[in-house]
């Protein structure tokens, strides 16, 4: 299955779009969710917190984190909690317990998303190099089997991370990326090629505004 792009007009479009699209998957029955750091998630878990949701139903986990304790303002799971979680009610919530180190936390997330697997929805944001969670171009976590990885290098601070892997991405059941601003015309541009990291989910739903597909 080819990854599908979808080009809507705006950034509110894209994260109102994906909200709503996450809200239908979560109205399924109980269901996995797994959220992304970065900016342009954020945004999308504002819309999502507004929506009908039955959050008894949902168990949350993450695609990534960063080594830092998790009131941290780069916590992925700060950012997460202060957006939606604070404001809505989930049966449980598994962050990844990086502050602990990388391969600690990846060691002690691994069982977690086992015992999870196949996960019902992920929400991923790229960066302006191509990566997706924690994996980078041309780093060696790209290849790695498994559940979830420590790397210790990522170019982009803080070098210290947890993420999961290819593999456990691939093998969800519905997998959202998103992409906004000029800044991703790039990343975007190679992940069609399938040159980056976020270019190597096979069924992945693209939702993208127009300036990160190049088009504005
Ligand atoms: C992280 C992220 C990362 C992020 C993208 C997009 O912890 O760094 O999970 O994969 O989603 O870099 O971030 P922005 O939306 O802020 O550009």
């Amino acid at each position: 299955m080819k990854a599908e792009f979808t080009v809507l007009d705006s950034a509110e479009a894209v994260a109102t779009e994906a909200a709503h699209e996450i809200a239908a998957v979560l109205a399924g029955g109980p269901r996995t969710l797994v959220l992304a750091g970065g900016t342009t998630p954020r945004r999308c878990y504002e819309v999502l917190a507004e929506l009908p949701v039955m959050w008894g139903r949902v168990t949350v986990l993450f695609g990534d984190e960063r080594c830092v304790p998790p009131d941290h303002v780069d916590s992925n799971y700060r950012m997460a909690r202060e957006a939606l979680l604070d404001r809505v009610a989930p049966a449980t919530v598994h962050r990844m317990p990086a502050e602990l180190g990388p391969d600690e936390g990846a060691a002690l997330y691994t069982p977690v998303v086992a015992s999870l697997a196949p996960l019902d929805v992920v929400v991923l944001g790229i960066g302006e190099d191509g990566h997706t969670a924690s994996l980078f171009p041309g780093h060696a976590a790209v290849h790695a089997k498994g559940w979830a990885i420590g790397i210790g290098d990522s170019p982009k601070p803080p070098p210290e991370r947890v993420t999961l892997t290819l593999p456990a991405l691939r093998g969800a059941r519905h997998v959202i990326i998103l992409a906004t601003g000029a800044g991703k015309a790039d990343a975007v541009a190679k992940a069609k090629r399938g040159e980056v990291p976020s270019g190597m989910i096979a069924g992945a739903r693209w939702l993208i505004d127009r300036e990160a597909a190049g088009t504005r």
